[in-house]
């Protein structure tokens, strides 16, 4: 055993740690690394004094007050879950069967796929993006994981840093703001039987541009012919149309192949962000398989953080079980999906006067939060600067940032550096 160049003869020689910490202390080794690019976004914005200032940049949805509400459904599950609940033990590490129940049947909504389904609680999408990793790279270590070029930011790290290979196919064409479904299907055609691709459900995020139900089945033909693996990451169930529309891709996929994984999130149509509330779904071949695979999952949670957070869960879990706060969370859903949709078409019409001759007409074309605006690097930094307008630099933006209220300004800032 060495530890620090030195050898160590057995783990009670570790307790000797002044002598070898004095060699070279343990986090010598390590670098600062850059802010995160959003993080110091939102520090900028924060920072900046202007009145007439715009945030597009922060990942979360915010109403025309510029708040991120805790949903009224939320409010009233938690009271009742704060009254009723009689122990904080330790949960399972897949979480409550009830909550997983009422998410798989949200998500696939096809009871005859039970014997085949498993679903496990994991702290929010994130949480069980890396679930699947895990469960993944124990399946099959050489697969290539196919993701869309531009995807999550996070999905790079969070999936590449557990161990996955990652590769691009082609999906949005910024010079169009269009799918590049040819492109796509031509790199998928490519890859290898057993390889995974990774697909938004709804609300592509970042361009907010998602396949229609033609382009999804013709995506689905060639997973099939290729033997490909679908991972599906469902973030926005809910944000793009509606609950059931949002699911197509899953539910036309489950219909058509032998196995799939699907990530869901109940961060943004919960508005649980910070609870973190998710879940790993698997689809395996028959019922002994998707045995099999709980049994790995499982695991893989055990040694990760061996039970899942259980606040959000049971209040979604709360929500989903009864039937007039399940409609009441439907309408609080509907309304932000609206907002999102009318804050779209508000600073289109803007910036068509604004800017006549531009078109920005992508902007109601795309669904859920995000959306490139489709302008250039300077133009992004030139927005900041003089107007007090941010957005990340590829110029994806928000549009939950938007409100009637600044539109009109947001519009005039655009066309004044177009
Ligand atoms: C595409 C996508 N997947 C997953 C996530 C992760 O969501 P969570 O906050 O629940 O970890 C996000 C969040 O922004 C996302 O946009």
């Amino acid at each position: 055993m060495s530890n620090c160049g030195r050898r160590v003869e057995s783990w009670v020689d570790l307790y000797d740690l002044p002598t070898i910490l004095k060699d070279k202390p343990v986090f010598e080794t390590l670098d600062t690394l850059p802010a995160d690019a959003i993080l110091g976004l939102i520090a900028e914005h924060r920072n900046d004094p202007r009145d007439n200032k715009i945030d597009l940049g922060v990942g979360v949805y915010r109403t025309s007050a510029g708040e991120t509400p805790v949903l009224d459904v939320v409010k009233v599950a938690e009271q009742r879950l704060l009254d009723q609940q009689t122990s904080k033990a330790y949960i399972g590490t897949a979480g409550d069967p009830e909550f997983n129940a009422a998410m798989q049947r949200l998500t696939f909504a096809n009871p005859a796929l039970d014997e085949r389904l498993m679903t496990m609680q994991a702290p929010g999408g994130s949480g069980s993006l890396r679930v699947a990793a895990g469960l993944l790279l124990r399946a099959n270590p050489d697969a290539t994981v196919w993701v869309s070029e531009p995807t999550w930011a996070n999905h790079h790290p969070l999936l590449g840093g557990a161990g996955l290979n990652l590769k691009p196919y082609p999906y949005y064409d910024t010079a169009s703001h269009t799918i590049r479904l040819d492109a796509m299907l031509g790199a998928l055609s490519g890859a290898a039987r057993g390889d995974v691709v990774l697909l938004h459900a709804c609300c592509h995020n970042p361009s907010g541009l998602d396949p229609s139900e033609e382009q999804w089945r013709a995506i689905a033909d060639v997973i099939v012919e290729r033997g490909l693996v679908p991972f599906i990451d469902m973030a926005y169930q809910g944000f793009a149309e509606d609950i059931d529309r949002d699911a197509f891709v899953i539910r036309h996929l489950a219909d058509r192949v032998p196995e799939m994984l699907v990530c869901n999130s109940c961060s943004k149509n919960f508005g649980l962000y910070r609870d973190r509330v998710g879940t790993v779904s698997v689809l395996a071949e028959d019922t002994s398989r998707r045995d099999v695979v709980h049994s790995q999952a499982s695991n893989v949670v055990r040694t990760m953080y061996s039970v899942p957070p259980d606040h959000g869960a049971a209040v979604v879990s709360i929500i989903l079980s009864d039937a007039s706060l399940r409609a009441n969370w439907l309408i609080e859903l509907a309304e932000m999906r609206d907002r999102l949709k009318s804050m779209r078409s508000l600073l289109n019409d803007a910036l068509e006067s604004k800017a006549p001759g531009a078109d920005f007409s992508h902007l109601v074309r795309a669904s859920g939060m995000f959306c490139f605006l489709g302008v250039s690097k300077e133009q992004v930094a030139k927005l900041k600067t003089d107007y007090g307008v941010y957005m990340v630099d590829s110029s994806r933006i928000n549009v939950a940032g938007i409100t009637e209220a600044n539109v009109e300004y947001l519009a005039e800032s655009i066309a004044a550096v177009l």
